[in-house]
């Protein structure tokens, strides 16, 4: 089994536009870093996409909401984007279908469906970095290699992003020992 490295961060400030929902200020640089990406490359390469955009500062915003400027307008469930494009792809949904409602006026969510869509643009050994307020599943096809926790300010929830890596071979072997455990104990 591969092992998931933790790691606890305090980013307890928000950044200067403040967008409802937004990364806190240093967040984006820094799961950038650790992906091994650096930041001061990137304007089309690494190539980064945020299919849940809002105000994210580096890489490509795919958003429904026009008022946010987003590089492409669309819907994270369905990506006008060709397979397999990207070194990395941020996942920063709204976190429920209430919030995707009262904050963005947007639609119902379904996780199956825009992870896939995440998957499928990104490049084999890429990383997809989801950023929730939940432990949120594995993803198939991919192994989770890192869990952050981030304490923001006080009174606020704290965040938990799990960094995944594209790996269609190591997804394949962790099932098959997920079997192998299955059925050891069905034979104690
Ligand atoms: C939590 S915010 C992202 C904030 C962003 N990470 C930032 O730092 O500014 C979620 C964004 O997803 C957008 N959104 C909601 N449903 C969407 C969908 N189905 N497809 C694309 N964007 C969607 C909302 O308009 C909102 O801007």
């Amino acid at each position: 089994m591969n092992k998931i490295e933790n790691i606890a961060w305090c980013l307890p400030r928000p950044r200067k536009c403040k967008y409802p929902g937004g990364f806190p200020l240093h967040a984006e640089l820094k799961l950038l870093r650790e992906c091994g990406i650096d930041p001061k490359q990137i304007l089309w390469h690494p190539k980064i996409l945020h299919p849940f955009g809002g105000m994210a500062e580096y890489g490509i915003r795919i958003d429904m909401k026009r008022e946010v400027k987003p590089d492409i307008f669309a819907d994270a469930h369905n990506l006008p984007v060709k397979n397999e494009m990207f070194d990395a792809v941020f996942l920063d949904p709204p976190y429920n279908n209430d919030y995707s409602k009262s904050l963005y006026n947007t639609g119902k969510l379904n996780f199956k469906k825009y992870t896939q869509e995440a998957v499928r643009v990104l490049k084999e050994g890429g990383y997809l970095i989801i950023y929730h307020f939940v432990a949120t599943p594995q993803i198939p096809g991919t192994i989770m290699i890192k869990r952050i926790f981030i304490e923001t300010r006080p009174w606020h929830r704290p965040r938990i992003i799990h960094i995944h890596k594209k790996s269609k071979h190591e997804w394949k072997i962790k099932q098959q020992e997920i079997e192998q455990v299955k059925l050891r104990r069905k034979n104690v």
